[in-house]
């Protein structure tokens, strides 16, 4: 255990054979005991073949995949994970500003080490409530690169000096709960988005209270699908006999990405960056306007 809530798990081939390379931001989707899959970020050296490590939090409120983990795994027990993926990379820059809030510090950590062994200008700010929830404490609190702030004690960081200047030539990294992810948003609207990342693993739901119905084109077959406001686009299209792989299901891991052939869509996921918003959808979460009709195929057959 990291911190009371955390813990930490290592992760190899069961065939001690080499696992795929990674670089620093990536995630993979575990299959969790209690039969969800979830997405964490690899928080562990990318230099390293033999293991991945990952950082879990028992989520009080959650919806149970990473409390069956913490709870539920033992050292020695077989897990299923998908290869890593990177919807959080690093991109060049000649200046680093990672914000990591409680448990988001895992991908940021990552990224922290690979930055500072490449010599690059980065900063950490990470929060918490109190030293005893701080997952890796120790090692980075040595670092005069890293602001530790624990807010039980001093309150909330103002995080608007960091923020104030927008600088083209800087990156912004920040992953944490909501309210931190929504506060740097605010604070960097002046900022040119694409200098501004975010990383969510919590997800988002494709069937809120603002959800209206609409209507699906299935390309392959012309099949129209009606999706009702109670049902995601993928669920939809899993009643009619259509099959569309999925992991999270919340819009965060990037395996249900549909080819967007027509009609005007309502993107509520986290993994498509602008550009890609014309072109492809995640079903799992994202819709089309009520009464609309949105034309989706599968990616292969789009390309
Ligand atoms: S299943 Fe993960 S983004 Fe849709």
């Amino acid at each position: 255990m990291l911190t009371p809530r955390i813990r930490e798990f290592t992760l190899a081939a069961a065939d001690g054979t080499a696992l795929p390379a990674f670089t620093a931001g990536a995630h993979v989707n575990v299959d969790t005991p209690g039969g969800a899959t979830r997405s964490y970020s690899l928080t562990g050296d990318p230099r390293r073949r033999d293991r991945y490590v990952i950082a879990v939090a028992r989520e009080a409120d959650g919806r149970g995949g990473s409390a069956s983990l913490v709870d539920g795994a033992e050292p020695g027990d077989h897990l299923r994970i998908s290869p890593p993926v990177n919807t959080f990379p690093l991109h060049r820059a000649a200046r680093y500003l990672l914000v990591a809030g409680g448990v988001g510090i895992t991908p940021l950590r990552a990224m922290y080490h690979d930055l500072v062994r490449r010599g690059a200008d980065v900063r950490l700010l990470y929060l918490t409530r109190t030293p005893g929830d701080t997952a890796y404490r120790d090692e980075l609190a040595a670092d005069e690169a890293v602001r530790l702030h624990h807010s039980a004690h001093a309150g909330r960081l103002d995080l608007w000096p960091y923020l104030a200047e927008p600088d083209d030539d800087a990156r912004i990294y920040c992953c944490g709960p909501p309210s931190l992810m929504d506060e740097v948003h605010a604070l960097t609207m002046h900022w040119r988005p694409s200098r501004v990342h975010f990383e969510d693993f919590a997800g988002v739901s494709g069937t809120d209270g603002t959800s209206e119905p609409f209507r699906a084109l299935w390309r392959p077959t012309g099949q129209v699908v009606d999706v009702p406001a109670t049902a995601t686009l993928l669920q939809a299209l899993r009643d009619t006999g259509v099959e569309v792989p999925s992991s999270c299901e919340s819009g965060t891991c990037g395996t249900c990405r549909l080819h967007r052939h027509g009609g005007e869509a309502e993107h509520r996921d986290l993994v498509l960056e602008p550009h890609e918003r014309e072109r492809y959808l995640m079903p799992c979460v994202s819709r089309a306007p009520g009464g609309a009709t949105i034309e989706v195929g599968p990616v292969a057959q789009a390309q």
